[in-house]
């Protein structure tokens, strides 16, 4: 493995209070940053202070979205130390996104080392206040200056580092979330499944004209009948319905959530009925009219779990749980974040220290 080389900031900036963290507003003092050439391969893994990126007009990033991302954290833990959870997933979820937009492989071995190595130089950000932590964002962007469309020959592999609170305003109390009936979000064979800019940048519209309404994201239908659920802004999206936990299977167009794998996995542990299948907005308006639509929730790495108080669909205001967070919900969210920060055992080995 290639050695990574560490140039350290003179400059060190002051860091935020923690109970004033938003989610993605301020950055560390160092960057990671590696390149890649045709015929070359990856090459120079490095870290440096956080600087801005001087790139060609012409970088094909700008013009045909040739770009993934990944989303992951860092917490501290009641004995000082640092760990991550589940870095591993990310990085094969990276490469496969990589492969969908045509983006050379990244050894995901050197990506775990590199993300290790930037958090321990800027270890003084991670911070520990209730709700917060380090967000990881590894991203590629594709440099070469050309107008054709065609893959890059050049790119850059960058991780930035970002102490967070909560993603919603709204921190764990529900959100409301708004069924989108016109646009849709990505279909199978397409996109979906990838972490790539373009997915985001497609969702904005059908955000921006229900965010004025006080709905915090959309809920998207599938792409071909807008029948089926697929999932939500930046979450994967789960539902109690008489008992049993239904979440949308993954059938190309969903994005294959590292936290979604890890609820379904607690669910499975603690012997709760939980089923990944394809599901209606119908079935879910059924089941809410015959009262048994007990619960809803988002997960995500940046949201955790997200209760879900409110979803409107047309005229239809579906109020879930009387708009308080449920009892499955909060379960989750206590386990996975007091394994996330170390609090209680790690039964599955999830998270990865720091060293
Ligand atoms: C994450 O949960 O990490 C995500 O990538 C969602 C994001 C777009 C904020």
């Amino acid at each position: 493995m290639e050695e990574i080389r560490v140039e350290q900031s003179q400059s060190l900036k002051p860091k935020p209070q923690g109970d004033q963290l938003e989610f993605g507003r301020v950055f560390t003092d160092h960057m990671f940053i590696m390149d890649y050439t045709m015929g070359k391969g990856w090459h120079d893994p490095r870290i440096v202070p956080y600087q801005p990126l001087v790139l060609d007009p012409a970088a094909i990033v700008f013009h045909y979205g040739q770009t993934v991302f990944e989303g992951l954290k860092a917490y501290e833990t009641p004995d000082g130390k640092v760990r991550m959870f589940r870095p591993e997933k990310n990085m094969q979820r990276l490469n496969r996104s990589n492969d969908r937009l045509c983006i050379p492989a990244i050894d995901e071995e050197l990506a775990l080392t590199a993300v290790k190595k930037l958090i321990s130089i800027d270890k003084e950000w991670v911070p520990n206040a209730e709700g917060t932590s380090l967000y990881i964002r590894p991203f590629v962007i594709s440099i070469e200056p050309y107008l054709g469309v065609a893959p890059s020959k050049r790119y850059q592999f960058i991780v930035i580092l970002s102490p967070v609170g909560a993603y919603y305003k709204e921190g764990i109390n529900p959100v409301k979330i708004a069924v989108e009936n016109e646009y849709v979000r990505a279909v199978a064979g397409g996109t979906g499944e990838a972490k790539t800019a373009g997915n985001y940048a497609s969702s904005l519209k059908a955000q921006e004209l229900v965010s004025g309404q006080g709905y915090a994201q959309v809920l998207w239908l599938d792409g071909v009948k807008k029948k089926y659920i697929e999932e939500v802004g930046s979450m994967n999206v789960f539902f109690k319905i008489n008992g049993e936990i239904v979440t949308p299977e993954l059938n190309g167009s969903i994005l294959e959530g590292v936290t979604r794998n890890s609820v379904i996995h607690l669910l499975k542990y603690w012997d709760y009925p939980v089923t990944e299948r394809r599901i209606s907005m119908e079935e879910i308006f059924q089941a809410y009219k015959d009262g048994q639509l007990e619960e809803a929730f988002g997960s995500g790495t940046a949201a955790v779990i997200s209760p879900i108080g409110e979803l409107s669909w047309g005229e239809a205001k579906l109020v879930i749980n009387n708009g308080e967070t449920g009892q499955i919900s909060k379960k989750l969210y206590d386990t996975l974040t007091n394994i996330q920060t170390g609090k209680t055992d790690d039964p599955f080995n999830w998270t990865v220290e720091v060293e």
